[in-house]
């Protein structure tokens, strides 16, 4: 089982501030940090320190060979990654003393994806692979829809939520993963329960998995539901954490099949990501979580 995450990349500017800038305010920055980043290269990195064998495929400027030897070093194929006209993906970030963050993506050549590109990946996959996407790219609808009919399973992180998830055909989605914020604004519910309620309503047969933050995380399909606490860390910046959190749950979870072990791991991952700084640096290689296990940490 191989697994072809079709994401962004972006080098993320991360600026440290005391809190973050509330509308008409001007903030001063305490610190600027340049990161290897973007929702997709992250979970590419979280599933390939995970153990998984992984594809990224996805678009890049001239701007972006940093990022590609990132992904490199971290075990990732690349072979489909492209370079195009359009300046790399960028993402601004304000981390506060809490460890919260805000984040702005531009999208840039992550736009760039074409049908004729995405054919020609997905011409290289079959069952049992896994699709992984998340909403930084375009034709993301394309995508799950010729996966999901060559019968490869797809999991999508649907961030960040904007106007352009209505047209994705959801009901093709296998594996769902999401926080709060996201659950809220597609279902329109406050509470977890009743985020998870709507959304299996929805689509029965969706393994769907919420995440809480410092309260956990849920899973549900159909009427199945799994409960699983958050590992107590120092928060330092949470950026990247659900990130981390879909890698190691995905790579768990493809391969074993049960729910409340994935989520295990993956929140011990996220909990060793929170208590470092930056994106794609923080997430933790697979002996690390033993530590943690271990009370070394
Ligand atoms: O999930 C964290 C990521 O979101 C950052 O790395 C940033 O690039 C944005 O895509």
């Amino acid at each position: 089982m191989r697994f072809l995450c079709f994401g962004s990349i972006n080098m993320d500017y991360v600026y440290r501030v005391a809190h973050i800038a509330a509308p008409g305010e001007t903030v001063s920055s305490l610190g600027l940090s340049l990161f290897p980043g973007g929702k997709g290269l992250n979970q590419s990195i979280a599933l390939a320190r995970a153990g998984a064998e992984v594809y990224h495929a996805g678009m890049i400027g001239a701007d972006g060979s940093l990022l590609l030897q990132e992904l490199e070093r971290a075990g990732v194929d690349v072979r489909f990654v492209r370079t195009t006209e359009e300046r790399t993906g960028n993402a601004i970030i304000q981390v506060d003393d809490l460890g919260q963050n805000s984040i702005i993506v531009h999208r840039g050549a992550n736009g760039k994806n074409t049908k004729t590109f995405v054919d020609h990946v997905l011409s290289h996959f079959a069952p049992p692979d896994v699709v992984v996407l998340q909403n930084e790219i375009n034709l993301n609808e394309y995508i799950i829809h010729c996966a999901h009919e060559k019968g490869m399973r797809v999991a999508l992180n649907p961030s960040p939520l904007d106007a352009e998830l209505a047209l994705y055909p959801l009901e093709e989605v296998d594996l769902l993963i999401l926080n709060e914020t996201e659950g809220a604004g597609m279902t329109g519910e406050g509470e977890p329960s009743k985020i998870l309620d709507r959304l299996s309503g929805r689509y029965p047969k969706m393994h769907i998995v919420l995440t809480l933050g410092e309260s956990g995380s849920l899973y549900r399909r159909g009427r199945e539901t799994r409960i699983c606490r958050a590992h107590p860390v120092r928060v330092v910046d949470t950026t990247a954490a659900g990130d981390t959190y879909l890698g190691y749950f995905l790579e768990n979870f493809m391969r074993n099949g049960d729910p409340a072990q994935a989520m295990e791991i993956a929140s011990r991952a996220a909990a060793i990501a929170i208590s470092r700084k930056g994106a794609s640096p923080s997430i933790p290689f697979r002996e690390e979580l033993d530590e943690l296990e271990h009370g070394r940490r």
